[in-house]
């Protein structure tokens, strides 16, 4: 349709080659509303008459419940669309419909209104996990489980701490979607190919119709930049990084040896020649799809660093990497959301390996600190307690008064002050004794519990407002065409 000064028509190869129809079914809506606000606004400032307005609009309103076929001649959706309704209107009338503005602005219009849909449902599934590990947390605020630093056993921890980390990673990727949405939520409308129009259209009235906060007002900038596309695929890819970890966590936990906690069956898939498996597929996949969305981002990244100012045909390539990132991590989050919902948590195994090992080491050493002595001495001191205990096959506390003073090699500490520290001191007085901010004591973790729920309530809020006010304008846009038809 647009070949006005090309004689001949692309070949049908050519025509796959550059066509973006098939990748454009996710925007088709976007498309159409975005006409309509367009449209209307036409009308509204007097470009084109009530009854062309009238036929725009009801072909408009037909194409939303029509399924595009894929094999059309056009190269895109816009085409595509702008073809039906001329089609259905006459070019008399359909014809006018792309006055003043050109594809350029068109599909950066649609990419953003997609991503800001895409960003209010990531921040519900953020936040519906969020708060699924908030409230299993409070039921693990006292269970003991050995934190790993190199996968070695560190220092004792209680499960709940493992879950408000997760908690407070996604927190931030919430932050960041949160932050992105401000500057996704503007509106490129009425930029025309590249400089804009001397028709004399209202650009505020199209951005304010489809619920956008403000313009982007450069007409170079808001065809030629993709730099907040780039943005949320990042965002993303970081929220899929955390995803991924916590998925690794997961899959390590699950195993035998492990056993600290049990994937429902819904979530676990069997072998197809060991009849006992169980395997965290789900989890792996995790990790595996997180491979992909960072490739997105490299090519997101990757087309854009070279161009010029100004649309290049390049620019079509990243919808795809778009698409594919936010529907990755929309069922990422929906699936490991249901996965901790229904997690068997095996509290006596996460205890009984608390409680062996030699995990209570620094608690030991900070006990002989507050006897006064330099941390560094207490290091050395406890170094050798934990070897004298681990050849004799002993956990601290089994010391005998005769080995701790064998293993003595410091003179300025009473033996019989170490017994009495090593033998006071277990899982459940390490968590009681710690007591830092953010520190995994159990008083820590009930505040911070509490803490983290009422930031879930006001993020809820938050998001809510958000998709409601996309909602209420696009009703009374939706009303608007109501009254015009
Ligand atoms: N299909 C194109 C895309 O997705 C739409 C814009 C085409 N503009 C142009 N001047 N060829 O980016």
């Amino acid at each position: 349709m647009y070949r006005s000064r090309l004689d001949q028509n692309l070949g049908k190869q050519t025509l796959d080659y550059v066509s973006s129809i098939s990748d454009d079914s996710e925007i088709a809506f976007y498309d159409i509303i975005g006409s309509q606000a367009h449209a209307i606004m036409l009308y509204e400032n007097k470009i084109i008459t009530k009854l062309e307005i009238k036929k725009i609009l009801q072909a408009l309103e037909k194409l939303k419940k029509e399924k595009f076929q894929n094999n059309s001649s056009a190269e895109d959706i816009h085409e595509l669309i702008e073809t039906l309704v001329i089609k259905k209107t006459g070019v008399k009338v359909g014809g006018k419909m792309h006055t003043a503005r050109s594809r350029n602005d068109q599909v950066a219009l649609d990419l953003r209104m997609k991503i800001r849909d895409d960003i209010n449902i990531l921040c519900k599934c953020i936040l519906d996990t969020i708060e699924t590990l908030v409230t299993l947390s409070e039921k693990h605020t006292d269970t003991p489980v050995p934190l790993y630093t190199h996968l070695q056993q560190a220092q004792i921890g209680t499960f709940s701490h493992y879950l408000l980390a997760y908690s407070d990673a996604l927190f931030r990727d919430l932050d960041r979607l949160y932050a992105v949405y401000g500057r996704v939520n503007e509106s490129p409308l009425g930029a025309g190919p590249i400089g804009g129009t001397s028709i004399p259209i209202d650009r505020n009235s199209t951005a304010r119709m489809l619920g956008f906060k403000g313009l982007v007002e450069n007409s170079i900038d808001a065809t030629s930049s993709r730099d907040v596309v780039a943005e949320y695929v990042s965002a993303v890819t970081i929220l899929m990084t955390n995803l991924s970890r916590i998925s690794e966590d997961l899959i390590i936990w699950s195993t035998s040896e492990f056993s600290f906690v049990e994937l429902s069956d819904q979530f676990s898939s069997p072998s197809s020649v060991m009849p006992q498996k169980k395997n965290p597929d789900v989890l792996e996949l995790t990790r595996g799809k997180t491979a992909r969305v960072i490739g997105n981002l490299v090519s997101v990244l990757t087309t854009v660093k070279g161009l010029a100012s100004g649309y290049g045909r390049d620019l079509q390539e990243i919808k795809p990497s778009v698409w594919s990132t936010s529907k990755i991590a929309i069922s990422a989050l929906l699936v490991i959301n249901a996965m901790f919902a229904t997690l068997k948590v095996n509290k006596e195994k996460m205890k009984k390996v608390a409680n062996s090992g030699y995990l209570t080491a620094l608690d030991v050493a900070e006990e002989l600190v507050k006897e006064g002595l330099p941390f560094r001495t207490t290091h050395k001191i406890v170094g050798h307690l934990v070897q004298a205990a681990y050849e004799s096959k002993k956990s601290l506390s089994q010391l005998t008064l005769a080995e701790i003073n064998k293993s003595l090699k410091e003179k300025d500490i009473d033996s019989k002050k170490i017994l009495k520290i090593i033998t006071s001191i277990n899982a459940e007085s390490s968590l009681k004794n710690r007591t830092s901010q953010g520190s995994s004591g159990t008083s820590e973790q009930k505040r911070m519990v509490s803490n983290r729920k009422t930031k879930v309530n006001m993020y809820q809020t938050g998001v809510a407002k958000r998709s409601n006010e996309v909602i209420s304008s696009l009703d009374s846009l939706s009303k608007k065409v109501k009254s015009l038809v």
